[in-house]
């Protein structure tokens, strides 16, 4: 998975996280639950399953290179104009909140809607009621998505500020592999989770592995893509949070390690079509451009 053993991204790699003492040990090994993901899980339903196939054989899933969700500046027609600059590149959209979906049915369109030539495109919700997940996966559903992605990585004070939302969801795993069952459920499009690698003290990499087995052990998540430094949760701007807490590019490289059967994109810090490349060397199933995309 990893292919070069001296490539700089490497040079720090975790532990393994067999060897880190979690307070509530999973009953058996990650890597054996993973392998047989589809056939350990007595309690899958068809659907899960079915949702386990696409987002494991689709072969636009996950997308190799793709630009991030991004409050306001995502919109439909940064987004035509990045089609225009890359016939390939999966496009996400802003964060829509499920309660905006849920409660404006009447204008869905203003929301959801954006022209076919913006495929491949992931929708990405954001929320923390599990009722209203479903009812805004179900209702975007007709818009023939590419992806749906829940956000667990937005450390806004405006956004986490109601209750368990955005990065606070990562406190929660337990809740978002329910959430990600329910939107799964509710939507006929491959599902993921973009999250940080730690929130506040909680950061680390075995918290990390402890979400992402929550979330793919309880539910058809498959894919992550993760923003390689942690969120803070003190006030401090969301524009700070993209730059105070430190990159750890070698959390993103254990968990490719740790959880061989899982797809995971990086992002976070990546400036240039040489840095996407070397992280694909090192085995990133995908990378994430956020501002560079837009300011470049
Ligand atoms: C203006 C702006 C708005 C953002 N809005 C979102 C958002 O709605 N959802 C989300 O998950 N991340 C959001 N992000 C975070 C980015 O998706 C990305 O994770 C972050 O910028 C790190 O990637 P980069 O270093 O390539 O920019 C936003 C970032 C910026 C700069």
């Amino acid at each position: 998975m990893i292919k070069s053993a001296v490539h700089p991204l490497l040079a720090s790699l975790p532990p393994t996280y067999y060897s880190i003492p979690l307070k509530n040990p999973p009953s058996r090994s990650f890597n054996r639950f993973f392998c047989h993901s589809s056939s350990s899980s007595s309690s899958s339903s068809s659907s899960k399953n079915n949702n386990v196939k696409k987002s494991v054989q689709d072969p636009y899933f996950p997308p190799r290179f793709s630009v991030a969700p991004m409050m306001d500046w995502t919109d439909n027609h940064y987004r035509t104009l990045a089609r225009l600059i890359s016939k390939h590149a999966w496009l996400y959209t802003e964060m829509v909140v499920a309660e905006t979906i849920v409660h404006k049915q009447d204008n869905l369109d203003r929301f959801l809607s954006f022209p076919r030539e913006q495929h491949p495109i992931a929708l990405q919700i954001g929320g923390s009621n599990l009722n209203n997940l479903s009812k805004a996966a179900a209702l975007a559903n007709s818009y023939n998505y590419d992806a749906i992605n829940l956000n667990c990585g937005c450390p806004s004070g405006k956004v986490a500020g109601h209750g368990c939302f955005g990065a606070r969801l990562m406190l929660n795993p337990k809740f978002v592999a329910e959430a990600m069952s329910a939107i799964a459920e509710n939507c006929d499009a491959p599902v993921s989770v973009k999250c940080r690698i730690g929130v506040d003290d909680h950061d680390s990499y075995s918290e990390l592995c402890d979400f992402v087995y929550k979330v793919a052990s309880g539910s058809p998540t498959r894919h992550f893509i993760v923003h390689a430094r942690k969120a803070l949760l003190n006030g401090i701007s969301p524009a700070a949070n993209r730059k105070i807490p430190p990159l750890k590019y070698e959390y993103f490289f254990g968990l490719l390690r740790d959880f061989p059967s899982l797809q995971f994109t990086m992002n976070g810090g990546v400036t240039c079509i040489n840095e996407v490349d070397a992280a694909i060397q090192c085995g990133a199933h995908g990378v994430m451009v956020g501002r560079a995309a837009y300011n470049k």
